[in-house]
């Protein structure tokens, strides 16, 4: 008997996210490639590719240096390997700062993938953008709290939410976003108070990462969760695998074997 709630059989759409706020917690974690996509596909509603492609798979300090083509590679092979799964592709820095330019860019992810929504960084002063890309056919993840396309201009990453004249701002950029047309409110490293907050005055779904319990669904990194990127941890991750260690001792193992004369045996090979 599976000890585990039951897989995702059928495709979620965003209809399927915005009919889960307040039933059913929504469980997403971030894909860069089809192998995992694969994987993930039917035990998550949402994958997202996401711009810390750039930090965990290419290995550059922060997620800025992303380039637009660059996720749309990566949608692609995740939308290779899923199927079930609703796939949101990460808009890169610098590639949605005036409503055209987003517009222009948005266009091009939903025609050369199979990215069903967009995910873009800022709060209240962003919603217009977030307002053309709605008005024109675009659904929005709109990310609030701890911003890493911000982790330059800001000097740092830095947890929101901690007064409560930060809660408030949060909760203006909550609301304004909601007005604007976002599906999905994606918050980042803030304070579990200020999560909840925003989670109860809004009524799209909430989406958290590093924002406590009292959101509508929790979103990792892959590579973050499953133990692979061992740079840096922050307390918000929980790993629930050993990754790197596991890949590494599997490594040593093969070469044990192939140094002693051991693999491959006749079971692995041809007569
Ligand atoms: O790029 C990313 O993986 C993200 C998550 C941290 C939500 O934006």
């Amino acid at each position: 008997m599976s000890i585990h709630t039951p897989r995702i059989e059928k495709k979620v759409t965003v209809r399927t996210i915005s009919a889960m706020k307040g039933r059913e917690p929504i469980v997403m974690i971030t894909a860069y490639d089809a192998l995992f996509s694969s994987i993930f596909d039917g035990e998550v509603e949402m994958i997202l590719v996401g711009d810390s492609l750039n930090m965990s798979f290419l290995g550059e300090r922060d997620t800025l240096g992303a380039t637009l083509e660059q996720m749309i590679y990566h949608t692609k092979a995740v939308c290779n390997g899923a199927t079930n799964s609703l796939i949101v592709l990460d808009m890169p820095f610098g590639s949605y700062d005036t409503p055209q330019k987003a517009l222009e860019n948005a266009s091009r992810v939903y025609k050369e993938t199979c990215a069903e929504a967009l995910k873009i960084e800022g709060g209240k002063e962003r919603a217009h953008i977030v307002r053309h890309l709605c008005d024109n056919g675009i659904a929005v993840v709109a990310h609030i709290g701890l911003m890493p396309q911000f982790v330059r201009s800001d000097g740092g990453y830095r947890v929101r939410g901690r007064s409560e004249e930060d809660i408030h701002r949060l909760l203006e950029d909550a609301v304004a976003l909601e007005e604007a047309g976002a599906f999905v409110l994606l918050l980042e490293g803030m304070s579990s108070q200020a999560a909840r907050r925003i989670t109860e005055s809004v009524s799209i779904p909430t989406i958290g990462i590093g924002a406590g319990r009292g959101t509508d669904g929790q979103v990792l990194v892959w590579s973050d969760m499953l133990g692979f990127f061992e740079r840096f941890k922050p307390r918000f991750v929980k790993r629930y695998m050993s990754g790197a260690a596991e890949v590494r001792e599997a490594v040593a193992r093969y070469r044990d074997e192939v140094k002693r004369g051991v693999f491959p045996d006749d079971e692995h090979s041809y007569d």
